[in-house]
């Protein structure tokens, strides 16, 4: 199970919006009568786009009660996925991959650069309360390692001057280009493709 912190400030009501009921009452009828439940992760999702990319307790004990469920079982869903945050992130969410391949090519210089230029611990607002960011595990990009995702867009062959600069991008209200920062396309070798040469676009 991953390691969560869970919000101190905490709002003591969520509701969904009308068009976000309405979205969640179509994701329950998908299953069948009996299976609501089968809707949490879609509902804990529509929860988290309404408020600002968190998850507050009010709103497990909200979805516990559409979906008819026990408030910890659906505590423990929201706790388990790392996608899903239970405390307020910034408005540029930074995930730093921790992993071995991301590891070994130098994510802790990635975190270190967090940790000056964002907040000391992870999930911390920056001062100007814009960024956020967190060590995760595995995201499908070791070839391009080191990486991290930000928002929903991944920034890969990170080293360190590259990776200051986006932070101090992130810091001034700018967001920077994602993919390669090498130029990499799709994942191609950093120097030319040695097989599949007679491959057109392999
Ligand atoms: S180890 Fe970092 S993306 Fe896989």
């Amino acid at each position: 199970m991953s390691k969560k912190n869970v919000s101190k400030i905490q709002p003591e009501l969520f509701e969904f919006t009308n068009e976000n009921l309405k979205k969640a009452e179509k994701e329950i009828k998908k299953y069948p009568k009996g299976r609501e439940a089968s809707a949490v992760l879609a509902l804990l999702y529509i929860v988290q786009s309404q408020n600002d990319n968190w998850i507050p307790l009010a709103a497990i004990k909200y979805v516990s009660k559409l979906l008819s469920m026990p408030y910890i079982k659906v505590y423990e869903v929201a706790t388990f996925y790392s996608m899903f945050n239970l405390t307020s992130v910034g408005k540029y969410f930074v995930q730093v991959c921790t992993t071995t391949p991301c590891m070994i090519r130098g994510a802790k210089k990635i975190t270190d650069i967090c940790k000056k230029y964002i907040s000391q611990n992870e999930d911390e607002l920056s001062e100007n309360k814009l960024c956020s960011w967190r060590e995760v595990e595995c995201l499908g990009a070791c070839v391009s390692a080191p990486m991290m995702q930000i928002n929903q867009d991944y920034f890969e062959d990170l080293d360190e001057t590259k990776t200051e600069e986006i932070i101090q991008k992130l810091l001034k209200n700018e967001f920077p280009e994602p993919g390669s920062v090498k130029n990499r396309k799709n994942n191609s070798p950093e120097k030319g493709k040695t097989t599949l040469l007679e491959v057109k676009n392999a």
